[in-house]
């Protein structure tokens, strides 16, 4: 039993996964953060952010937090404060997944809409909105997800050590998506502490500032950047994958297909980058990867056929991507 309830994040399963690709030598791991109460590997970033405000004296009981989100943490923070008697007021941005803003009302959030500036510019706008709203309600906080230490600290003292804990250790590669960082860092300062040999795998989105790319469109919510965050100058992953849209609705569709896990975007992301490395690694290497939030929230993007033809303007499946091979299917 667990004896702090809902407020604290759940240590969610690592499972092997062996129908997601064809290689048989690889052991290939998932962490399932998509489990968490909150849907997804935010749970523990607004847990960190929420606990350093109020051990710190900055948040009480009955306060608000104000904040920017493209809905994870929105989601997670909404389900935070509800335990934590605290109000919340999320700044979205017309990219929000519209299901996303409905879970955070659910929660009895409020919901602060930011239209998408001149210069397209949708994450600088948001935080402008928080600093306006900072100042419009004496007494509230913001937790700064793009440069709060507690962001990465949280993936440093539990989704790491539960990764390695989950898979039994020794993974060459981890691949984690990549939005404030925080993420990334947390883990890449546990393999750097426990000097680990595990490489840190970023994946970004096409059109995200994050590793040096050029801003661009950017449809699907989860992952990338606009601006750079505070926390992005410590990353320093041992490889970066700079992903498609369309590649993230095939990698979504593929393990939902292959091996049952419904997720969202990022994690599709991560799916194809790890086919891209694949091919190049040898037998026996050992991978982890996250497993970042639910698949329902896309229910009306990724998993729609119709938005993947009018958006995006391409086939949804590729036939390798629904069928396993037949040997890799049995026995299993
Ligand atoms: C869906 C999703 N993708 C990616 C990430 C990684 O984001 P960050 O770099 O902000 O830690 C998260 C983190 O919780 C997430 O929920």
């Amino acid at each position: 039993m667990n004896s702090l309830g809902t407020l604290k994040p759940f240590v969610t399963p690592t499972v092997k996964v062996s129908r997601l690709f064809d290689s048989h030598d690889i052991d290939i791991y998932a962490k399932l953060d998509l489990l968490q109460l909150a849907g997804s590997t935010k749970e523990r970033t607004a847990n960190g952010l929420i606990e350093e405000l109020l051990s710190s004296g900055q948040l009480q009981t009955g306060g608000m937090i104000i904040e920017s989100t493209s809905g994870n943490l929105g989601i997670a923070l909404a389900r935070q404060c509800v335990v934590r008697g605290v109000r919340f007021t999320a700044v979205v941005d017309e990219n929000a997944n519209p299901l996303a803003l409905e879970l955070m009302k659910a929660y009895g959030a409020a919901v602060n809409r930011v239209q998408t500036p001149a210069d397209g510019n949708k994450l600088a706008a948001r935080r402008q909105r928080v600093l306006d709203l900072l100042e419009e309600h004496p007494g509230s906080v913001t937790t700064n997800q793009y440069g709060s230490p507690a962001n990465p600290r949280a993936h440093f003292e539990t989704t790491m050590p539960e990764i390695i804990a989950g898979s039994g250790g020794n993974l060459d590669y981890l691949f984690v998506a990549t939005s404030t960082t925080g993420t990334l860092l947390g883990c890449q300062q546990y393999v750097q502490e426990h000097g680990l040999d595990t490489k840190i795998v970023a994946v970004d989105s096409v059109g995200s500032v994050l590793f040096g790319g050029a801003a661009g469109t950017r449809r699907l919510p989860g992952l990338g950047a606009g601006v750079l965050p505070e926390l992005a100058a410590a990353a320093e992953p041992d490889m970066v994958f700079q992903i498609e849209e369309i590649d993230m609705v095939r990698g979504c569709r593929r393990l939902a297909r292959r091996e049952g896990i419904l997720a969202g975007a990022s994690t599709g992301a991560i799916v194809a980058a790890m086919g891209k490395l694949l091919p190049n690694l040898k037998g026996g290497t050992r991978i982890g990867f996250m497993v970042h939030d639910t698949g329902v929230p896309y229910l009306q993007t990724v998993y729609n056929d119709e938005w993947v033809r009018s958006t995006l303007h391409q086939e949804p499946d590729l036939a390798q991507d629904t069928t396993a091979e037949t040997n890799n299917l049995a026995g299993q």
